[in-house]
């Protein structure tokens, strides 16, 4: 079996939570990000675009997604859950849903471009021996805190925020899922 279908067969993410440092430096990142990049993209629009997060930008986005919980109150959010991965991440990054405007093609298919970017970034860290978790969290899907935390433009989302850093090595699989019952054949 080659490399690619072992890590395929077997790959998994690392829990954001309990990875630390040491983290890719400059280089390594931009590598994994033109790996990333290298995804399905009908029309060559381009619709996404990536941030990364240095740790002292996440702290700054840990005090604006805990404000922003707070002010919204418990029953809709709960701020330390909301603000924890930023208060504790070492290096993530922020895979903006960009839309360009496009008459030929439905926009949906610029979504699911974006969240296809996050996968492969997801698994070029993980391929490369880095822990990595793809979330998103409460603050993500706010407007006010992807403009003034992370400067978005008003047509822009974040699709994923994928963190990255230095994980176990080795983790108990999730259950997976029963492949045959969500598949049907069509023989004619
Ligand atoms: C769009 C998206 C958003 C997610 N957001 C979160 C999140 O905010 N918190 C969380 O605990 N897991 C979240 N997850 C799930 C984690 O990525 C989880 O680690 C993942 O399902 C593990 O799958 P894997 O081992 O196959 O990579 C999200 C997954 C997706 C696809």
């Amino acid at each position: 079996m080659t490399d690619a279908l072992t890590f395929l067969k077997t790959r998994r993410s690392r829990p954001a939570k309990i990875m630390t440092s040491p983290v890719p430096g400059k280089e390594a990142l931009e590598a994994l990000l033109v790996m990333a990049a290298r995804t399905p993209d009908h029309g060559k629009l381009e619709p996404w675009r990536f941030v990364v997060l240095e740790q002292a930008a996440l702290r700054r986005l840990g005090v604006l997604a805990r404000s922003m919980a707070e002010a919204a109150g418990t029953d809709v959010v709960d701020a330390t859950k909301a603000s924890h991965q930023f208060e504790t991440g070492v290096l993530a990054v922020v895979v903006v849903e960009s839309p360009k405007e496009c008459l030929k093609f439905p926009e949906i298919e610029q979504t699911y471009s974006a969240g296809a970017v996050c996968l492969s970034l997801l698994n070029a860290a993980l391929a490369s021996g880095w822990g990595a978790n793809w979330l998103s969290g409460w603050a993500s899907h706010q407007p006010k805190f992807c403009m003034q935390g992370l400067q978005l433009e008003t047509h822009e989302r974040v699709a994923g925020i994928i963190h990255i850093g230095t994980g176990p090595a080795l983790m108990p699989d999730r259950p997976r899922p029963d492949v045959p019952a969500l598949t049907q054949w069509k023989k004619s």
